[in-house]
């Protein structure tokens, strides 16, 4: 069977049985409290519930998908024999038509008699029940009815049922409230293939749980698991879902490493879906993660000098072979588009990081922070492609601990939410919402002192400052002075920034008490009330010689040619003896 008969295969014997085949939903959720569509049952969330009936938008209780998910949880894994960013998922649902024997029935009746399985290779597990959890979540009782089932009905030994806790039989929800319950799981040869939820609750996001009105099914089996099983292939990258990317690949790259291929046809296939579902390549949420995806690809493009014709060749594969289920893959030039476009952002940079990676005797966790933060190299890459002694004892916690440095040198009062939602970094004067466009701002915030300083130098020191804004796009400085700078000014200026960045000197700050840091001469902003004890960053060799010293709270980036080239967008008054610049850096 090849994969498009086993997806087709389970769509049919549900709408024989009643169910309604519903097309996949977008990748990107309705659901704002999830970043992207990880589950068949998403785009059933309301029907669960009884918000919307199912009777009248799809003629029937019960439903069928075969819906693209992607889960970033497992991205680390990609590689390996099993594990994948972008899937497939067979579900059928049911909104208060039926409950657990008929679940249960219909699955077994679909392994054995659709796909012929043996019944000796079948084993299944049950949710043991629990008293109240150690988070604040109340006990759930034991799934008997499930276990009678299997065992007195479908006629299961005993030994092929097992009872587990929570974390391996309890479902959901997605995002942080939503439909909930115990699940019964079937394993064929020992690997889990199909997931079916029996949604009783609605788990609250204090986690206290609600019976739902009207009980209901939601199941899902991975397609792409599922094809390795009934191909008998030995992984995923040898199903006829990947078996044409992969040799493409090496049609393109003979002799390259299996692991680089198989990473390659994950994120590209996932990243095509992607794009053909309206994401774009962008610093923040979804968009971020098609970036580090596309990031990945490109850094193994240039190391291993894949030919160009990778996008391109890749795009008509997905679309050739997922096209006719998925129409949106179709879409070749647009994907293209955005792919070449995204290549020609990055390459350059990422080249330059990569040349620069080979040269390191030893990546410490804050050289592996400024590669990511200065040419976007993922610490994968990091660690992969640099020379083997120099990352031998570099950790992804050395990374994490010097991200986590960045963002706390700065602030008081930095607010971090969880999944990348919200803002990371801010401190009122500095905002981020994510890893990249905290770069952005460091270097725009360092930027930002520079200016202060280049402007006394100019025009005086009638410049003081008002006020300051700075967001990943831009920073917005107030200062005092009576006239229009001219354009002269305003280019010497520039110049004088540029020039410091590219004398690529250290950033460093003192902390000392309020009154000795008055006598550095550094600069303060008089609406601020600092505290006793201030930090004084300076951009310079030491306190003594710097160009720029200001009372601030940080961070800023290490040195100034990290900060790349500046440039003054708009200048105006925005009121009596007050102008405002916005400005750039590239
Ligand atoms: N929602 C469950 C899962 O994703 C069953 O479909 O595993």
């Amino acid at each position: 069977m090849t994969s498009e008969d086993i997806r087709k295969s389970f769509l049919n014997f549900f709408e024989k049985n009643g169910h309604t085949i519903v097309p996949s939903s977008s990748l990107i959720p309705d659901d704002p409290s999830v970043l992207l569509t990880t589950a068949g049952m998403q785009q059933f969330k309301k029907y669960f519930t009884g918000e919307l009936d199912a009777q009248v938008d799809f003629k029937s209780q019960n439903t069928t998908s075969s819906q693209k998910c992607f889960r970033t949880s497992d991205i680390d894994e990609v590689g390996d024999k099993t594990h994948l960013t972008f899937f497939e998922m067979l579900g059928n649902f049911s909104f208060g038509g039926y409950f657990k024997r008929e679940a249960i029935k219909y699955a077994y009746e679909f392994i054995t008699e659709k796909l012929g399985i043996e019944p000796a290779r079948i084993r299944v597990t049950v949710f043991a029940g629990d008293s109240a959890t150690a988070d604040g979540g109340v006990g759930v009782p034991y799934d008997k009815e499930s276990y009678d089932i299997w065992h007195k009905e479908i006629g299961l030994s005993a030994d092929k049922i097992s009872k587990h806790n929570r974390q391996e039989n309890f479902w959901g929800p997605t995002g942080n409230e939503g439909p909930c319950g115990p699940t019964t799981e079937i394993y064929v040869d020992n690997v889990e293939i199909w997931n079916i939820v029996f949604n009783e609750y609605y788990c609250k996001p204090d986690k206290s749980l609600e019976k739902l009105k009207m009980p209901g099914v939601d199941t899902g089996m991975g397609l792409e698991r599922l094809v390795v099983m009934m191909q008998g292939v030995d992984n995923v990258f040898e199903t006829d879902i990947f078996h044409p990317i992969m040799s493409k690949i090496f049609e393109l790259r003979p002799g390259l490493d299996a692991r680089v291929a198989r990473i390659l046809s994950d994120h590209l296939r996932s990243s095509i879906f992607l794009i053909g579902d309206g994401v774009r390549p962008s610093n923040k949420e979804a968009g971020y993660i098609l970036r580090r995806l596309l990031r990945r690809v490109l850094a193994y493009q240039v190391t291993y000098d894949i030919h160009a014709d990778l996008f391109p060749s890749v795009a008509k594969i997905v679309a050739d072979k997922f096209g006719t289920f998925y129409p949106e893959v179709k879409k070749i030039d647009e994907i293209l588009e955005v792919l070449e476009m995204e290549r020609q952002k990055f390459q350059t940079a990422i080249t330059t990081g990569l040349s620069k990676l080979k040269k390191y005797e030893n990546v410490t966790g804050q050289d592996a922070f400024y590669l990511y933060e200065t040419f976007g190299l993922p610490f994968e890459i990091v660690k992969e492609l640099a020379p083997a002694e120099a990352v031998k004892n570099l950790s992804r916690q050395d990374f994490d601990e010097e991200f986590k440095k960045h963002q706390e040198l700065s602030r008081a009062g930095a607010e971090k939410k969880f999944g990348g939602h919200g803002l990371i970094l801010d401190t009122g004067e500095l905002k981020a919402h994510d890893e990249e466009e905290l770069g952005k701002v460091l270097r725009l915030h360092t930027a930002t002192h520079l200016l202060q300083a280049a402007l006394r130098k100019v025009l005086g020191d009638e410049v003081k400052q008002r006020g300051s804004d700075i967001t990943a796009e831009r920073t917005r400085f107030d200062y005092s002075f009576t006239r229009k700078p001219t354009p002269e000014e305003l280019k010497q200026v520039e110049d004088i920034i540029n020039e410091v960045v590219g004398k690529d000197l250290p950033v460093g700050f003192i902390e000392m008490s309020k009154e000795e840091a008055e006598k550095t001469g550094a600069l303060y902003f008089f609406k601020e009330r600092y505290p006793e004890k201030v930090k004084v960053y300076y951009v310079g060799h030491s306190l003594d010689e710097a160009f720029s010293k200001e009372f601030c709270g940080g961070p800023h980036v290490e040195r100034t040619s990290i900060i790349g080239n500046f440039k003054i967008a708009k200048e105006e008054s925005i009121g009596a003896g007050v102008r405002r610049i916005r400005g750039m850096v590239s």
